[in-house]
């Protein structure tokens, strides 16, 4: 349905410097397909979400929906929106006017549908969504949930093709979140075309064809759930989708600012909920950096919190290195006998940059 070649989307920072949102956005998006799209703050996501609605016309690239070129300045954009629907993160319900109101409202006067078929439509919608019971409740006295729950509903009153979903949960209430992705998910089974920029990483798993990945942006790694959650192949969108969490000291030398980085470790254990950890980290710490491996300088110690496993670990990795250093003579087995005690697992590993010893807590 859309095909999307080099989009790209510059702003101009307060200095009159240029700042590139999109920085080359390829893909294809085709009809019954399901993508979410994940990605940290600030990637971009929400402006390619509404790029494909020409609610942001792109610096440059191209935009076909249904093989015509929506950003082609003779393109009638009503036609477009039409059929593409969208659903913000604020509901934007009509304030003065009813649940069905607001439901049978754009039915009536853009497409129009007369005013008993449009009510009936409504009402079929709202039980769909789960909102029949609320039909003539004004919005204010909703939950944000039900009003969510109804801005779908209006949405899909006008019978679009694709709806563009952007963070539909995420100004919502904690307990008011599985209501929504629970309608999201019967709009799945329905095949309706979506594409969903969310934060949910376990509902875009369980419910999307797709994923995009976006990082830098662009779509930085795509493919299918089992893909990008299983086996992601760049090491951004693995730590992205595994929540990995990274605090790293680089010890050149022996001035190097070791209370400095106790204190860092032991902000860090408390910022993820691990303090029970702190302990046996610091002593690991110590252990690893000045004793057992004193002599491999520099040394870089990278500590890492996986949130999806719980899992803390400390690296220590040795640049340009072939072997593992615990393999080397003159390694303090004693300090190395108490760190293996104090953690679940030493393992020692090749990486690309040199070698590298990970104690996992
Ligand atoms: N109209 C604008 N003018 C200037 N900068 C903008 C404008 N719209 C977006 N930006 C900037 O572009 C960047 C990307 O914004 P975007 O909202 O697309 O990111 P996002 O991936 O949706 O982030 P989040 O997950 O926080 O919603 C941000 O740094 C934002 O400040
Ligand atoms: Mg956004």
């Amino acid at each position: 349905m859309f095909s999307v070649s080099h989009l790209k989307k510059s702003y101009y920072n307060a200095d009159g410097s240029l700042f590139e949102v999109l920085k080359d956005i390829n893909c294809e998006i085709n009809k019954g397909d399901v993508i979410s799209i994940i990605g940290p703050s600030g990637t971009g996501k929400s402006t390619f979400l509404r790029s494909l609605n020409m609610l942001e016309p792109p610096s440059s690239g191209k935009i076909l929906f249904c093989g015509e070129d929506i950003t082609d300045r003779n393109y009638q954009l009503s036609k477009l929106r039409r059929r593409v629907g969208m659903v913000f993160q604020t509901f934007n319900l009509f304030p003065h006017m009813n649940v069905l109101e607001n439901v049978a409202y754009a039915p009536r006067y853009l497409l129009n549908v007369d005013s008993a078929t449009a009510a009936k439509e409504g009402m079929a919608l709202l039980k769909k969504v789960g909102m029949a019971d609320r039909a003539g409740a004004l919005p204010s006295t909703l939950s944000g949930g039900q009003q969510q729950r109804v801005a779908i509903a209006r949405c899909l009153a006008m019978k679009p093709e694709v709806v563009l979903f952007d963070e539909p949960t995420s100004a919502l209430d904690p307990s008011m979140v599985g209501e929504v992705l629970s309608v999201m998910r019967q709009l799945v089974s329905d095949n309706l075309t979506m594409l969903i920029v969310t934060h949910q990483l376990k509902f875009a798993q369980n419910v999307s064809s797709r994923i995009f990945y976006m990082d830098e942006g662009r779509i930085y790694e795509e493919g299918t759930p089992a893909q990008i959650f299983g086996s992601p192949v760049h090491s951004k969108t693995k730590a992205f989708v595994r929540g990995i969490k990274k605090l790293v000291f680089d010890v050149e030398n022996d001035t190097f600012d070791f209370y400095g980085m106790d204190s860092g470790m032991t902000a860090f254990c408390i910022k993820y909920g691990v303090s029970e950890k702190i302990s046996n980290l610091l002593h690991i710490a110590e252990e690893m950096s000045q004793v057992v491996l004193r002599s491999y300088r520099p040394l870089r110690v990278a500590l890492s919190y996986i949130e999806q496993t719980g899992e803390l670990n400390v690296a220590f990795m040795i640049k340009d290195m072939d072997h593992s250093p615990l393999s080397d003579g003159g390694i303090d087995e004693i300090a190395m006998m108490m760190v293996r005690a104090m953690s679940r697992e030493v393992v020692e590993e090749h990486t690309s940059l040199g070698f590298r010893v990970k104690v996992v807590l």
